[in-house]
């Protein structure tokens, strides 16, 4: 079999690759190791930037993002038992849409599957030969046990953090650079109402809580805790009681309900250099992680294949390699930034199980910097409904 982008992986960075491919009339076969429906399926976290949200209107996916979604034109920070609102359409004249991930990737698959796009689900044995080659290989084995030998132009490496493109840079030319927290996300998903028109980012000194949502009925909290804290040790009167402790203040009340899944979320960051192995492009996750508390990893992995499309059409159009050797170096750009927006909010959040006094209060500081200066504010704004992309 033969194509000329062979695109690994179907969450957000290849199904949007894949799209924006077809678009400049480039043809592209995307391999999942995982099945449609656990993929449409998966509940995960969705703070679409508008950027990602003007993209995916324009790329015509865009519809029920906009109809379903809720544009959010603002952020709570607590601390000091006091919200403070971070206004993004007065600051940044920008907005965020909460529509969660597995919507978003159920919307792509639907419209390339509509166009008779090549999506295989469901393979197995997954590996990438031949990538410093002209000719790179994904080798795979179909659901129904054929092997298949997919030769491509170029591979566009787009499955996380756990898939196999990142470890097919060698490990002699590839830096990994990278960082743990000495913390985790407990996380819940409750049947209640809203506490809050908008999510609330909450400093205390018994540490972080964020308050989100998912539907109306259905929302989404986490609370900063013990990486290796076991969720099942945690009565539900013990979760309610520890996530109400850390939002409290000025008549704040947190709507309670039934709890139907709970976890541990480890908080790391992470970035693969350079992103670029002779005809592999990594994209997404695969070549880097976000602590999730700045809600950059799906817009990230976007405007990562932003950019590695527009240096595919031209590659494809003119030969050149110019703007293919680009592709690292002007993503990496952003990636940085927003390494830099997440680990600022992360730290600036948390409360640091080896930190002092001192470390609580300069947080403090902080916050009330960030809340009470226009300029302070507004680089927030400006960086969580997030900058423009640079080609
Ligand atoms: C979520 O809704 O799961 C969520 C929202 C904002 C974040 C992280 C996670 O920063």
């Amino acid at each position: 079999m033969r194509t000329q982008v062979g695109i690994v992986g179907a969450g957000p960075a290849g199904l949007v690759l894949s799209h924006l491919l077809a678009e400049r009339g480039i043809d592209s076969v995307v391999v999942e190791t995982r099945g449609r429906q656990e993929i449409e399926q998966t509940m995960r976290a969705g703070v679409l930037e508008q950027g990602t949200v003007e993209l995916l209107t324009a790329m015509g996916v865009g519809e029920r993002a906009l109809t379903e979604g809720a544009r959010h034109e603002g952020i709570e920070l607590r601390f000091g038992g006091q919200g403070h609102r971070i206004d993004f359409a007065k600051l940044a004249d920008r907005a965020v849409w909460l529509y969660p991930q597995h919507e978003v990737l159920k919307d792509l698959i639907a419209a390339r599957l509509a166009t008779g796009a090549d999506i295989r689900f469901d393979v197995t044995d997954v590996s990438l030969r031949d990538v410093t080659s002209d000719e790179p290989v994904i080798a795979f084995t179909e659901a129904d046990g054929t092997r298949v030998e997919l030769r491509c132009d170029v591979i566009a490496g787009c499955d996380g953090s756990g898939g196999v493109s990142r470890h097919t840079i060698p490990d002699d030319q590839r830096t990994d650079y990278f960082r743990v927290y000495p913390f985790g996300w407990f996380g819940i998903l409750a049947e209640a109402p809203r506490s809050s028109d908008e999510l609330v980012y909450a400093h205390s000194e018994r540490g972080f809580a964020l308050i989100s949502t998912r539907t109306p009925q259905v929302q989404r909290m986490y609370f900063q805790c013990d990486p290796r804290e076991r969720a099942e040790d945690w009565s539900d009167d013990r979760i309610w009681a520890e996530l109400n402790a850390r939002v409290a203040g000025d008549g704040f009340t947190l709507a309670e309900g039934r709890i139907f899944d709970r976890g541990v979320i480890p908080m790391r960051s992470y970035v693969c250099e350079p992103m670029r192995h002779g005809r592999l492009f990594l994209a997404g996750d695969a070549a880097h992680t976000v602590p999730p508390t700045g809600a950059k990893g799906l817009n990230l992995a976007v405007a990562d294949v932003v950019v590695l499309a527009r240096a595919l059409e031209s590659f494809f159009a003119t030969g050149s390699t110019d703007l293919l050797d680009a592709y690292g170096p002007t993503a990496s750009r952003r990636v940085w930034r927003a390494q830099h927006f997440s680990w600022w909010m992360t730290s600036m959040l948390h409360t640091d199980p080896a930190g002092s006094a001192f470390d609580l209060k300069r947080q403090l500081g902080e916050l009330e910097l960030l809340t009470s200066t226009t300029a302070a504010a507004t680089h927030l704004a400006e960086a969580y409904t997030g900058w423009p992309i640079e080609l």
